[in-house]
């Protein structure tokens, strides 16, 4: 059984199997679990609410500083809340999808959300962690850092699976915002130069989780 502290890095694009795995991951190491796109779309959801338009910086900015932004950490349970509002469903919907990558782009919005999720994660014992830009920003010194890739077929297939959305239409969506996400100026979707790269594309969750345990139990002393 692992003891003391622990942070996960997990990083990587859309359908890369991130959020699944990470999940997993938690429980089975009875860690908490952070996911970070989870409060970008938060913010956004927030910004559309308040008839804000995602590309109007300087009002986005002003909707992430006043709303209350709230998530659960437990990998079994996860929520998130705005202003006292659960909105896990709100978050996956094609509007906030849509309008998500401009409102991550916001250096103010990411700074306040990196400092949220630094707090998070000093607060917990052991926690893993999925993002974009974890291991490079978030936590740098996180004790194992992952970079989760899959070709683009097959994240445009689990992430239709995922949202019951057609195939085509999704892979179109990763593909604009890989591109988004990648090419922004703060803080783009990046490897750490220390991250371990996973390529899950013929890879099942249960193999996937399986080498991130043995990665984990080389690098951290059990
Ligand atoms: O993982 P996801 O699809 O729920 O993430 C939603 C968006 O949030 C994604 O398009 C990029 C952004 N994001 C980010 O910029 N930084 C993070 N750490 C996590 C997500």
């Amino acid at each position: 059984v692992r003891t003391g502290r622990c942070v996960v890095a997990v990083d990587g694009p859309s359908g890369s199997g991130k959020s699944t795995v990470s999940r997993r991951l938690a429980s089975a190491l009875d860690a908490r679990y952070l996911d970070t796109g989870a409060m970008y779309r938060a913010i956004t959801w927030a910004v559309l609410r308040a008839g804000v338009d995602p590309k109007d910086a300087e009002a986005v900015v002003k909707v992430a500083g006043e709303v209350d932004l709230a998530i659960g950490v437990e990998p079994d349970a996860t929520w998130v809340s705005a202003d006292g509002v659960g909105i896990d469903q709100e978050i996956r919907g094609p509007e906030v999808t849509g309008a998500v990558s401009a409102v991550s782009a916001v250096p103010a919005v990411r700074e306040l959300l990196v400092a949220m999720q630094r707090g998070i994660i000093s607060a917990a014992e052991r926690i893993v962690v999925e993002g974009r830009d974890i291991g490079s920003v978030v936590a740098p010194d996180a004790d194992l850092k992952v970079y989760l890739t899959a070709s683009a077929d097959a994240r445009a297939q689990r992430r239709s699976a995922e949202y019951a959305t057609d195939v085509n239409t999704t892979a179109a969506d990763l593909a604009r915002r890989d591109r988004l996400d990648s090419t922004r100026s703060a803080d783009p979707l990046q490897q750490a130069s220390d991250a371990v790269v996973l390529d899950t594309t013929a890879m099942n969750i249960e193999q996937v989780v399986a080498r991130l345990r043995d990665l984990l139990d080389g690098k951290v002393d059990a």
